[in-house]
Order: structure tokens, then C-alpha cells, then sequence
């Protein structure tokens, strides 16, 4: 439709159609679960408001979708399709790592392709939306949301961000198997006060803007079609009824011209905040916002009309809402074909195919991250391995927000084993539950797995400490429930079950060859394990195809090239911690620790257990000192920093050198360190490669004191390493 149509279309609409235009309902309402009156009344939910609604999310399936997509239509005034919505975070049917675990990839082009590969199977069962990417940054291993982001850093998130929104989106939402992609959680929802999800966020501007708003604002130029408001406040005003981040943030300074959406509830939940005295004011704060789509509470439907026609809300404000979401429903070609690919035909035939399995089974292997080796790893032809832990059979390793993933489609550890020749003489045992009845996970959607007795997990342990005394080395699989991690699961100590623990310790006392495989959702304590263990591999929740990739990484098939995108902290005392901190006017250096009066603990380390970008190989690599063609430059030449680096170690694999730059001394305090550029090399045993970043004006550039994204002249250094603690340095100077 031509946008002259679009405004004909606009002016044409009553002012109850345009208002219903703005509400989102679940799929609940259209497929018979829900009723628009009785329970959802008091949401402002009547039948009229449903039958005249912008939008749904949660229904899935191409037949479903399109017959409700039909009667809807032949009821609708205008005829307007709905827009159909899900959150398709990490795949959908073929399930990939959580987006934490993309992270560790530092490959964005990866999951590029893993977000097409999403798209494809959302497009195909009718969707148009996805409430993905997340890009909140993170910093904070307590709050459990930190498993769909992609970490820590701000220009490793900007690449994800884009990568992901590209994946989804491609050149143009008309072409087949895209989906709108939905940049969230607009803004700084990462950062709760004590890692508690929906607390209150206290940044300073300067932060947000510098450090949080970057990751966005790479989705939104990526062409993102929505943008979600976040639960929090910011400078004590929740983002869903603020203005100033609204509009003055994203419209203005952003140009984002996109959907906004609300979060679930979110504009009823300012008046919880305190911000709103009523629904009838939450309706005006958050359309003065800018806020286009209520998502799931009717106070729009209810209360808009009357605004307008009181003259309290001008009418322009629901024209430019409901604009934006007819030309997103026009971007995706909806007026034309308003079933765009939903096609139960394709449905059967690219879900869960051979090529989308492959590639998550690739994602999954590239996300692992070895943390320690002690000669465990690879597993050594003919020797008898017992499986041990509550991940030999569990089957739900996709993380809490594969809504749509089923654990039936996915290989357990113990299967993926014998696939194998080596399955012939691995011997197996859970040894004990998950949870142990430590941890309640109460009020989630699914049901949580019945676990055992403690009888049958006493007997389960006997077993198993028993197995482990026969076996040459045990693979411990151990780590959190898949809902221990995501939304709604703070939690305060980030260790892994007591029960868990126990079984640990029972196994290292009778094998001292133990490699320990971790699943979680985000960076836990492992103090004791990385002390005793003698292998530790970080696979987050690696998918639908995780077991047959962490037995690729296992059996050596595939040497582990992940990084950290997170700080494991040392401990959650620690917490936050990340390696792009300050430097303090009391910076702890080594050989200080005598010094009383430095920025450092009495009782453990300043540095994290494990810092951002670290991870081992099963090869070594040698890493010159770092040399830079010119030690000066001006703001528009450039320069290069290069270091040669070696495999010298006996078997192939892949490392990720890492540039990381310093400003010395600036008009606003800088980070330590910054990552400003990485490069993966592939390298032979024996094999050299020289590996050259070219540093140019634009990456030195941040906020200043001029609240402006410039350079300043002075002494920057620049670090070339393979985690962020290298101290591989070069200093040069801006003119
Ligand atoms: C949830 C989440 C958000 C999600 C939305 C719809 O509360 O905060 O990330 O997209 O509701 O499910």
C-alpha cells in the first residue's frame, strides 16, 4: 500500500478502531482460552476492543494463524490484519544457545545466521514479530536475565545487536521467511539495583548514554522495526511513561521512527511505581511517551477515546501511534498478503531440518568455553569414561525462554554418547537431582520435572560415586535448571545446587580425573570446582543439538575456541564486576596489597575468578609483544597495532585475539580498558600468523564532558591479548 493509502486509510478509521490499533492481546482471546469479558474485564478487555485489536502475541502455528487472521479480517471495519508476535529469543522449533552463549562465540556473522534460521521457522508458522534481540548490557551475574544477553561489553553487544536485527530482518520485511525484529529492553533494564529483576536502575546519564544506550542504538540503525520499553525507572521515572528517554532519547537523538511497544503490563505498571495515580493517567503519560502498543492491559481501549474527545490527549499523538503501526504492518507487506509465510506445508518441511540442526549443533560447540585443562581434555581413545551428574539425561538444555522448543526434539548427553564408538565402554549414572528440593521454581508456565525422592537420590549417588571409582576419567555434568536463569530469577548466591556440590565432592574423592561440563544460564561461583576439577567447559544452555556438540568438544572432534562474554566473579561479593571498570584514585596493583589505602577487599581478590574474553584451547598459542608502525596520529590518519601469533602446541584449533584500548587521561574518567576489535585465527600446529588492527580516530572517540561523542588529544595505550587481563601493551599519542 502506498503511504498515500496508508493516510487515506488513517483518516478514514473511527477513533475506536485507531485506539484498538494500539492494544495488544495474547492469543488466548482468539483461540477460545480467554474470555474478553469476566477475568479480563477488569483489564478493560470487552469484545469489541478484541475483535478490533493491533496485534497478538503468543499464538502460534501457520493453519491456527491464519484462520484467525481470516475471521478477524472479515469482522474488521477496515479489514486491517493483525501483526502476530512471540518471543523467538534463541530459536525457535531448532533451538540455539541462549544469547549469552552466542556471545561466547565473539562470531556476530554466526548469529546472523542463527537468527535468519529463527526467523525462517517463525515466518513459516505465521509470525511477524519477534521480541528479539535483547541487548541489554549486563554486568551483574545475580540477575537472571543475563542469559539473553550477550554480555558485558558495549561494542561486543553493538555487534550482536546489529547481527541479530540483520538475521531477522534482512534487506526487507517483504521477503520471504523475515520477521520484524524487536530491540529490547529500552533502557538500562540490565542494571537492577543488587541484580534483583524489575528494581529500581540508578545510572547517571552519562553511563546510560555511554555505556547501555550503544547496543540499541546499533539495533535501531540496523533497521529494527520495534523497540520494547523496560520495566524500570530511570532517573526515578518508569521508562514506559518517560519522556525524556522516549522521545528526546529515541525518537529525537536515536531517529528511531519505529513501533514502540510496552513491555507485558508494563504501562499499568507505573501506577505501581508511584508515577501514576490511575489507569486514566497511565494511559496519558504513556501516549505522551510515545508509547504505540499496550501490550496486555486494555488501558488504551479503555481510556483513550475519552481523553481525545475530553481534549485532554490530542488526537495527533494516536494518529502518529497508529501510523506507525499500519506502516510496519505495510513494510511487511500485510495488506497484500495478510498470511505473509505462514504455510503449514513449509512448516513441516524446514522445522527442525537437517541444515537449521547443523547449525545449531556449529553455534553450540563455538559458544563452549574451556575455562581449565589440566591434560583431562580431549578424552583419550579407549578410556573408560563414567558420565556422571543430573545432565547425563536431562533433556531440557535450551534455556528458559525456548517457550516454543521441545525437549523431545533434543539429545541427552547419555545418547549423544552412544551415537559414538565410544559409547561401548561409557558407563553412566545422574547420581543425584537437579534441584534436591534446594531451590523452588514456582509459578512458571511449564511444569518443573518431578524430582527424585532423596531415598532414590541417596541410592542414585552410591551408584554413581561407584561408577567413578571404576572409571579412568569422569565427565561430570553438572549446573542450574534451565529456569534458574532468565526472567523473574534473581538469585543471591549464584552457586550451584547443594546436592550438586555433594556429588562433586563424593566423585573427586574417589577419581581425581574429573572434567567438570557446566551448564547455566550465567557466570556462577565455581571457586571449589575450578580448585578441584581438573577440566572445566562452560556450555551455558547450548540448544537443541547441545549434547552432540559439547561430545564433538569432548572427544576432540572439535577444539573449544569460546571466550568469556561475562566476568565469572570470583565470588558474588564481587558483584558487579567487569573488566571495563574505572580505574579508581586508588587503583589495586600487583605488589600493592600491602597498601591499606587502595580500592581492594580484605578478604578475596579484586579480579574476577575468570575475566571477560578469556577461554582455552586444546592447542597453545604464542602471542608476540604487541608493535605499532607510528607513535602518533591525528584525528583522521590511523594507525596499527600487530602481533604474530603462534600455534605451538600439537593440534589445530582457533584463537581470538583481542584489542583493547586506553584513554590515559580524559575530560570524563575511562574505562581500564576497552575492546575495540577481536579477530579469530585458525591456525596449524607449528602454523604463524601476523594479525594487524587499525586503530583510527573514530574508536577513540567516546562521551565527554561535552556530552558529545568526540576524541580529545593525550596518551592512549593499546593491548593486544587473548582475554581482557593481557598487559601486551603499545602506548601512542592523539594530536
Ligand atoms: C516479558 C519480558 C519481555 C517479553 C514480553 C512478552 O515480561 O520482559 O522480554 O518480550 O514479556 O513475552
Amino acid at each position: 500500500m502506498t503511504e498515500q493509502k496508508l493516510q487515506e486509510l488513517l483518516q478514514d478509521m473511527t477513533l475506536e478502531e485507531k485506539v484498538n490499533q494500539m492494544l495488544q492481546v495474547a492469543g488466548g482471546f482468539f483461540t477460545g482460552d480467554m474470555v474478553a469479558m469476566g477475568p479480563m474485564a477488569e483489564k478493560g478487555f470487552t469484545e469489541d476492543n478484541v475483535s478490533k485489536a493491533g496485534s497478538v502475541l503468543g499464538a502460534l502455528g501457520a493453519g491456527k494463524l491464519k484462520k484467525i487472521q481470516r475471521e478477524f479480517m472479515e469482522k474488521h471495519p477496515h479489514k486491517i490484519p493483525l501483526l502476530f508476535m512471540l518471543d523467538v529469543i534463541n530459536g525457535l522449533k531448532t533451538v540455539f544457545p541462549i544469547p549469552l552463549g552466542q556471545g561466547a562465540t565473539f562470531e556476530p556473522e554466526l548469529s546472523e545466521r542463527c537468527a535468519q534460521v529463527a526467523a525462517k521457522e517463525a515466518a513459516v508458522s505465521g509470525l511477524h514479530v519477534t521480541f528479539s534481540p535483547m541487548v541489554d548490557l549486563v554486568r551483574d551475574a545475580r540477575w537472571g536475565r543475563v542469559m539473553e544477553s550477550t554480555g558485558e561489553d558495549p561494542y561486543m553487544n553493538c555487534l550482536f545487536s546489529e547481527a541479530m536485527v540483520k538475521g531477522y530482518q534482512g534487506e526487507d520485511l517483504r521477503e520471504p521467511y523475515r520477521v520484524a525484529a524487536c530491540v529490547k529492553h529500552f533502557a538500562g533494564y540490565g542494571a537492577p539495583t543488587a541484580g534483583r529483576d524489575y528494581n529500581t536502575v540508578e545510572l547517571s546519564r552519562h553511563t546510560l548514554k555511554e555505556f547501555y544506550l550503544p547496543s540499541y542504538k546499533a539495533g535501531i540503525d540496523a533497521g529494527a522495526a520495534m523497540v520494547m520499553t523496560s520495566f524500570n525507572t530511570i532517573d526515578g521515572v518508569p521508562a514506559t511513561g518517560n519522556r525524556w528517554l522516549m522521545r528526546d532519547i529515541l525518537r529525537d537523538e536515536m531517529g528511531f521512527d519505529g513501533v514502540l511497544i510496552s513491555d507485558w503490563a508494563a504501562i499499568e505498571e507505573i501506577i505501581y511505581h508511584g508515577y501514576c495515580a490511575d489507569r486514566k493517567e497511565a494511559a496519558v503519560r504513556a501516549v505522551n511517551a510515545g508509547v504505540d502498543i499496550d501490550m496486555m492491559t486494555g488501558i488504551y481501549s479503555e481510556h483513550l477515546c475519552n481523553l481525545v474527545r475530553d481534549g485532554k490527549v490530542p488526537e495527533e499523538l494516536v494518529d502518529e501511534a497508529v501510523y506507525r503501526i499500519l506502516a510496519l504492518k505495510n513494510k511487511l507487506g500485510l495488506f497484500e498478503n495478510p498470511y505473509k509465510d505462514a504455510d503449514e506445508e513449509k512448516e513441516k518441511e524446514v522445522i527442525l531440518c537437517k541444515e537449521h540442526r547443523e547449525l545449531a549443533r556449529e553455534a553450540a560447540r563455538k559458544s563452549f568455553v574451556l575455562l581449565k585443562n589440566e591434560e583431562v581434555l580431549p578424552l583419550k581413545k579407549g578410556e573408560k569414561v563414567a558420565y556422571i551428574g543430573p545432565y547425563v539425561d536431562n533433556r531440557n538444555m535450551m534455556g528458559s525462554w525456548s517457550i516454543v522448543g521441545d525437549a523431545k526434539d533434543v539429545t541427552t548427553l547419555k545418547e549423544a554418547v552412544l551415537e559414538r564408538e565410544e559409547g561401548k565402554t561409557a558407563m553412566f549414572g545422574a547420581g543425584c537431582a537437579l534441584l534436591g528440593g534446594e531451590v523452588k521454581l514456582e509459578g512458571f508456565m511449564e511444569s518443573v520435572e518431578e524430582e527424585p525422592s532423596a531415598e532414590e537420590c541417596a541410592a542414585m549417588m552410591e551408584e554413581a560415586v561407584k561408577l567413578a571409582g571404576e572409571a579412568d576419567t569422569v565427565v561430570l555434568a553438572l549446573g542450574e535448571h534451565r529456569l534458574q536463569s532468565g526472567e523473574a530469577t534473581s538469585n543471591a548466591t549464584i552457586q550451584i545446587p547443594k546436592i550438586q556440590m555433594e556429588l562433586f565432592r563424593r566423585v573427586c574423592e574417589v577419581n581425581e580425573k574429573v572434567a567438570v561440563v557446566l551448564f547455566s544460564g550465567r557466570p556462577l561461583d565455581i571457586r571449589e570446582i575450578s580448585r578441584k576439577a581438573k577440566a572445566v567447559l562452560e556450555v551455558w544452555m547450548p540448544g537443541t543439538e547441545g549434547a552432540r556438540a559439547i561430545v564433538d568438544v569432548l572427544s576432540g572432534d572439535y577444539n573449544p575456541s569460546g571466550k568469556l562474554p561475562m566476568s565469572f566473579p570470583y565470588c558474588v561479593g564481587q558483584v558487579p564486576v567487569h573488566y571495563n571498570e574505572y580505574s579508581t584514585g586508588r587503583p589495586h596493583v600487583e605488589g600493592k596489597d600491602k597498601d591499606r589505602f587502595r580500592s581492594k577487599y580484605l578478604d578475596i581478590p579484586n579480579e574476577p575468578l575468570y575475566p571477560f574474553g578469556y577461554g582455552l584451547s586444546y592447542t597453545r598459542f604464542a602471542v608476540s609483544p604487541a608493535e605499532i608502525d607510528k607513535e602518533r596520529m591525528s584525528g583522521g590518519e590511523k594507525l596499527h597495532v600487530s602481533v604474530n601469533v603462534k600455534n605451538v602446541g600439537d593440534v589445530a584449533g582457533t584463537e581470538t585475539l583481542q584489542l583493547y584500548i586506553h584513554d590515559i587521561a580524559a575530560s570524563v574518567v575511562r574505562p581500564v580498558k576497552e575492546l575495540k576489535g577481536f579477530r579469530k585465527v585458525t591456525l596449524e600446529p607449528g602454523q604463524e600468523e601476523r594479525v594487524s588492527f587499525e586503530i583510527d580516530g573514530s574508536m577513540l572517540r567516546f562521551l565527554t564532558e561535552n556530552d558529545r561523542w568526540e576524541s580529545e588529544p593525550g596518551e592512549f595505550e593499546a593491548f593486544v591479548g587473548t582475554d581482557s587481563s593481557t598487559v601486551n601493551c603499545v602506548k601512542f599519542w592523539l594530536d
